[in-house]
């Protein structure tokens, strides 16, 4: 019995070995593992042996009906996988189906430019809590209790009960500058800082307002900073963003932490400074409001003024990504219809 195990066992891996379809090993496996095959067959015989010695060859049968098994299984994929090939109707050179990749959303590819110019002009990233105190975003910016400046900020409210804060106390920031007062009480000059990040206003939304958005905020603190730097690093920011026959100007503005307070405009891309919609028929769009450091400012966060002056800035991400991309309305921007946003 034994020797017979090991002939039937050995005669079908030989003959599962020169099969050459899979017609013909579907056949070889009827003949040794199907009802009457000959490895059941060597099972059904097993009642004849004697009691000592059948469990060994039980043992024995099991081992080569599982090698058979591996065999035909591995002789299986390898006739599969050539028949595959030789099959005429099957043209390989069709190219293949390319699946639909993702990819950055066009806010986050210009803020990744942004970074990248800041990073070359030696700037840090700091980041900083959306939900904000009121004393960093209005009280260290020079803005007093009661300034009618704070109105232009749209401040939205927290419901603040059953926590420790009165309301209006905490509040969703309304501007990235809220970071300068936590920046500068904690870091001594010289320091050039960048702040990306959400902001919060109780807007009317339109094409170009929205109750969430990004801003990119910059400030710098040295000895002997003057506007020339400011309008020299606005200068190169905006020519690095949009490129080197940009025309800029600056007007004055007021913002109660800096003085002078200025706003840099870029000629308008959607129309080319002819006038549109979006730039409200004027060719020009407002891009980065700024301004040099109020003392103020230094003071209430310990720096000393007589000795360091600096200058800040900040930019709306969406204005920005939507004059580099000629959009008119930049809710588009925060539609997750992907027939859009597939266009950058
Ligand atoms: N934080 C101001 C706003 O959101 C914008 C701003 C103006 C930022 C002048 C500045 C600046 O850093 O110098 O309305």
């Amino acid at each position: 019995m034994h020797d017979e195990v090991l002939n039937i066992k050995n005669e079908a891996i030989a003959r599962i070995m020169e099969a050459r379809d899979l017609d013909e090993l579907a056949e070889i496996k009827i003949g040794y593992l199907g009802r009457k095959g000959k490895i059941t067959l060597l099972f059904r015989d097993l009642k004849n042996i004697p009691n000592e010695k059948r469990r060994e060859i039980g043992n024995k049968i099991n081992d080569s009906k599982k090698a058979i098994e591996l065999t035909l299984s591995k002789k299986g994929e390898e006739l599969t996988n050539t028949s595959l090939k030789n099959k005429s109707d099957i043209d390989l050179t069709i190219p293949g189906i390319i699946p639909n990749i993702g990819h950055l959303h066009p806010q986050t590819i210009v803020l990744n430019e942004i970074l990248e110019i800041f990073n070359h002009l030696g700037y840090q990233v700091a980041d900083g809590p959306e939900i904000e105190k009121d004393y960093y975003n209005f009280e260290v910016l020079n803005f007093p209790d009661d300034h009618p400046a704070r109105d232009a900020q749209q401040t939205m409210f927290i419901d603040v009960a059953n926590t420790k804060y009165k309301l209006g106390e905490l509040i969703p920031r309304t501007h990235t500058s809220a970071m300068q007062g936590r920046v500068m009480e904690k870091t001594t000059p010289p320091f050039r800082v960048i702040v990306p990040g959400r902001c919060f206003r109780y807007e009317q939304v339109d094409a170009s307002h929205g109750v969430e958005f990004w801003q990119v905020e910059g400030f710098v603190v040295d000895k002997q900073i003057h506007l020339t730097d400011l309008f020299g690093t606005i200068e190169f920011v905006l020519k690095s963003l949009f490129g080197q026959s940009t025309k800029i100007k600056f007007a004055t503005t007021f913002f109660p932490f800096v003085e002078p307070g200025v706003d840099a405009y870029i000629e308008c891309t959607v129309c080319n400074g002819r006038g549109c919609s979006f730039c409200k028929k004027s060719g020009w769009s407002e891009i980065m409001p700024a301004g040099m450091i109020h003392p103020n400012v230094l003071k209430h966060s310990k720096i000393d003024s007589s000795k360091w002056s600096g200058f800040a800035f900040a930019m709306g991400l969406s204005r920005v990504v939507t004059l580099k991309y000629k959009i008119e309305d930049l809710r588009v921007l925060h539609t997750p219809d992907y027939q859009i946003l597939k266009q950058f």
